[in-house]
């Protein structure tokens, strides 16, 4: 099937187009490398560098006809949208709207939006909570995540076409940002892992459902390939960790007995978010199978394996083809020269192509 996933060059998006090319869809991505990276989209797949709001949008759904959209692009940070309400709401609402239209206008039958689920509702009564509870989203970004499901819903009914919207519960796992604001996991794992001291906001017993990218990515290519699927599921593992516990348990695993620090509360930071992915299990026969021991205690290297290869910005910019000097092109694990097609791995963080060309070294007698 042809599948054109806005985002993917991101932290969940890329997830989701390796799932896709693994189950032998053919992936179109559109991203404006604002948080994502080109590195992270995989030769198979076709990037096109460009913004959801931007007019090129129309001739590249038009080139694509993808039979399925999956919207994951998004300002995905609750902070900047406090900060430039503006700025969230552009990209995520009117960048949503401008999708659906570039979609009506190709014809597009189908389109999978990705959600959240703690943003949009909020504290609430119910826990875990299903998808019919109130939403009370308070912050910009819950309301434009909000605004964008319910522009789906009206695309969906006035063009005939089937949506979908995934809510997603609090996702970790390889490739999330440690310098991002979210994604406590890779915040703390970075942190113990480099010596530095944690820093829990308010009394740290506030909860959320941890839930692994990769689980994220199945569901997504479990909606793909149900057609029938419309409405709205919350995607989540119905377990619940409290900050303090998600440290305690990270401590322990890479061996720290030194406490986190405490910092004021966020002002406005839900107390406890979990979600009940029932309509998941029933929809699209989707329930998280990363093992339960592992969800509040998630392995290390869940988290480093994105970071083992990744090179240096600055590295990056000073390296070309050794052969014939051309511009680089950087995947996860390799680099490759599109005028010569030459491919060089990459080992903990160093191209071989380094390691090849070294001089030997002997210390001066
Ligand atoms: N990470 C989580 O825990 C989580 C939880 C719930 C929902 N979500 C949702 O999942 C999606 C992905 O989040 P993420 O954590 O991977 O964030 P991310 O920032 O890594 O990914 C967002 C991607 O969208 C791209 N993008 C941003 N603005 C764009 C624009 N105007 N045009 C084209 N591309 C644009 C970015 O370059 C990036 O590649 C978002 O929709 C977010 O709301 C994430």
């Amino acid at each position: 099937m042809r599948v054109l996933v806005t985002g993917g060059a991101g932290f969940v998006g890329s997830h989701v187009v390796d799932r896709l090319l693994a189950a032998s869809h053919s992936v179109d991505v559109v991203d404006n490398l604002a948080t994502g990276r080109r590195e992270r989209v995989p030769a198979a797949a076709r990037l096109h560098v460009c913004d959801l709001r931007d007019a090129r949008l129309d001739s590249v759904l038009a080139a694509a006809r993808p039979a399925v959209v999956v919207h994951v692009a998004a300002q995905a940070a609750v902070s900047r949208s406090v900060a430039d309400p503006r700025f969230d709401a552009s990209v995520n609402v009117l960048g949503t709207i401008a999708l659906l239209e570039s979609c009506k206008r190709a014809a597009v039958p189908r389109a999978v939006y990705i959600s959240t689920g703690g943003a949009a509702y909020g504290d609430t009564d119910v826990l875990p909570t299903p998808e019919d509870h109130p939403l009370r989203p308070a912050s910009p970004y819950g309301v434009s995540k909000v605004t964008a499901e319910r522009y789906l819903e009206v695309w969906a009914g006035l063009t005939g076409a089937r949506g979908l919207t995934l809510r997603l519960a609090n996702v970790y796992g390889p490739r999330q940002d440690p310098a991002g604001e979210a994604g406590v996991i890779a915040i703390f794992t970075s942190r113990l892992l480099a010596g530095a001291t944690c820093v829990v906001n308010g009394d740290g017993e506030q909860t959320r459902d941890y839930v692994y990218v990769g689980d994220v990515a199945d569901a997504v290519a479990r909606a793909v390939a149900a057609p029938e699927a419309t409405g709205i599921a919350n995607i989540g593992t119905g377990a619940e960790t409290s900050v303090n516990e998600l440290y305690r348990r990270l401590a322990r695993l890479t061996d720290v007995r030194r406490a986190a620090e405490h910092a004021p509360a966020k002002p406005g930071e839900q107390r406890r978010s979990l979600l009940d992915a029932t309509r998941a299990k029933s929809l699209l026969g989707w329930s998280a199978t990363t093992p339960a021991r592992r969800r509040p205690q998630p392995d290390c290297r869940v988290v480093q394996e994105g970071a083992d290869n990744m090179i240096d910005e600055e590295l990056k910019a000073i390296l070309a083809c050794p052969a014939c000097k051309g511009d680089l092109l950087f995947e996860e694990t390799r680099i490759i020269c599109p005028a010569c097609r030459k491919a060089y791995p990459i080992r903990d963080g160093i191209p071989v192509m380094l390691i090849s060309e070294a001089e030997p070294w002997s210390p001066a007698r």
